[in-house]
């Protein structure tokens, strides 16, 4: 039965690999350069309450909706939508939300691919010692120079999903872990170090300011859904990478408390980012919604005036490229797992076919920071509404499939079981936001971003 079901693809070794694993998944770009970019963007205080609340009150029960529904059926997200939905004898289109998820996955991919590759090539630019007594000018300059050439980039990002590919090609749950146990703790020293730097800057209060107190006239529709976007995106939910990796999850772990201790750490991590990087834009006279430079234009100033800034400029972006790392093989594994499963490809095919179809939609990004910068579709470049499209549509719409499938089609009796909560209160709570609260928000923010509202 079910319950003796493993996937094809193999288990985590321990409770603590599975943790490791999903913070791996969880904590990445999202949290050390896109929190910090779109905070800025959209005003600070009010809008990072929002991305809290959306965390606790969606993000938190989807992404046990998630994992369990990965745990039960034991496959890539579309089989496992197959065999979920056959067994809750439901509408068997619900396999679309599989095929979506590992689209949505490919699509992120593609652009986060580039971006690792800005960090990748500040790695190196970190130890030349181009930062060194750099001001604020220099360093912006440092960074426009980077992105105006479109073989820079096109380098960098070969060389990150070339990483990507070899690690996948090993299987996830094979050597990654290992390296995880050390990285996740290392990252996390590195960042209280930076917090430290934060702290004797000129405008440290003015940038704790900035982001905990809410100004809620800056929020508009649009701020709103991209904080809702940014919990979906950051905690790694909506489009199977969750499923994949609970397919690979054994019976016994709690997924209650895994999904818990997850969430918290990848929060605190993007919060430690915005404790970071606001002191260093007002101190500098920068301005916050600079856009997705914003890391790249602000670090470096750290980097070049503290005590150690060289060695601590190499190790935060070589922690800052395998964080991404450990995020790109959970946004590729959908698509590879399909592959592996319904197509009986081997693991080294499936990531080369995976990969390379992700590289080359990945140029799209490319040019569209310097050759096509002028190209615009709505008023976005194609890096920004390949963004838009997935963080703030495809995944809350993944999301919210997720929350009415594992609350109103699943038969009761197997969440019930899987979530194994230690009294019902717990379960009837949860019931509660995956059935009413987390679709009916999703859907609203919707509606007040077309004007209904
Ligand atoms: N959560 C990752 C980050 O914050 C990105 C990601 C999105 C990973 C979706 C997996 C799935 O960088």
């Amino acid at each position: 039965m079910t319950d003796t079901k493993k996937s094809p693809q193999g288990e985590w070794s321990s409770h603590s690999a599975f943790i490791m694993a999903a913070t791996g998944s969880a904590v990445g770009l999202g949290n050390i350069w896109k929190f910090p970019y779109i905070t800025g963007e959209n005003g600070g205080g009010a809008f990072v309450l929002v991305y809290l609340l959306c965390v606790a009150l969606i993000g938190i029960p989807i992404m046990m909706s998630e994992t369990l529904m990965g745990r039960r059926g034991r496959h890539n997200p579309v089989t496992t939508m197959e065999s979920l939905t056959a067994e809750a004898k439901a509408d068997e289109h619900w396999h679309y939300l599989g095929w979506m998820g590992i689209i949505a996955g490919i699509l992120i991919l593609s652009y986060y691919s580039v971006i690792a590759g800005w960090a990748s090539a500040y790695v190196l630019k970190a130890f030349t010692g181009s930062f060194f007594d750099a001001d604020a000018a220099a360093v912006k300059q440092l960074f426009a120079d980077f992105i105006a050439s479109p073989v820079q980039l096109a380098f960098w990002h070969t060389a990150f999903m070339l990483a990507t590919m070899w690690i996948v090609k090993q299987g996830v749950n094979n050597g990654l872990e290992k390296a995880l146990r050390w990285l996740m703790p290392s990252l996390f020293v590195l960042l209280i170090l930076l917090v430290g730097y934060a702290m004797t800057t000129p405008s440290y209060f003015q940038g704790l300011h900035f982001l905990f107190t809410p100004d809620f006239s800056k929020l508009t529709g649009n701020s709103i859904l991209t904080a809702m976007g940014q919990a979906f995106f950051s905690l790694g939910i909506g489009m199977g990478a969750v499923m994949v990796y609970g397919a690979y999850l054994p019976k016994k772990i709690s997924i209650t408390e895994t999904v818990v201790v997850v969430s918290i750490a990848d929060t605190v991590v993007a919060l430690l980012s915005g404790i970071i990087i606001f002191p260093i834009v007002f101190s500098n006279g920068l301005q916050p919604d600079s856009g997705p430079g914003l890391i790249f234009e602000t670090l470096p100033i750290a980097f070049g005036s503290m005590i150690g800034g060289w060695l601590f400029g190499i190790l935060f972006f070589v922690m800052l490229v395998l964080a991404a790392l450990s995020s790109s093989v959970a946004l590729i594994e959908p698509a590879v797992a399909w592959l592996i499963e319904t197509r009986g490809f081997n693991r080294e095919k499936a990531s080369l076919y995976a990969g390379s179809v992700t590289w080359l939609i990945g140029f799209a990004s490319i040019f569209s920071f310097n050759s096509w910068s002028g190209f615009k579709i709505f008023g976005q470049t194609l890096f920004e509404l390949l963004d838009y499209v997935t963080a703030n549509l495809m995944l809350p719409i993944g999301g919210f499939a997720i929350a009415m499938f594992a609350g109103w089609i699943m038969v009761r009796g197997h969440s019930e079981q899987e979530l194994d909560l230690p009294n019902p209160l717990t379960y009837q709570i949860w019931q509660l936001l995956i059935k009413y609260l987390a679709p009916a928000a999703v859907f609203l923010v919707f509606l007040d971003v077309v004007g209904v509202l």
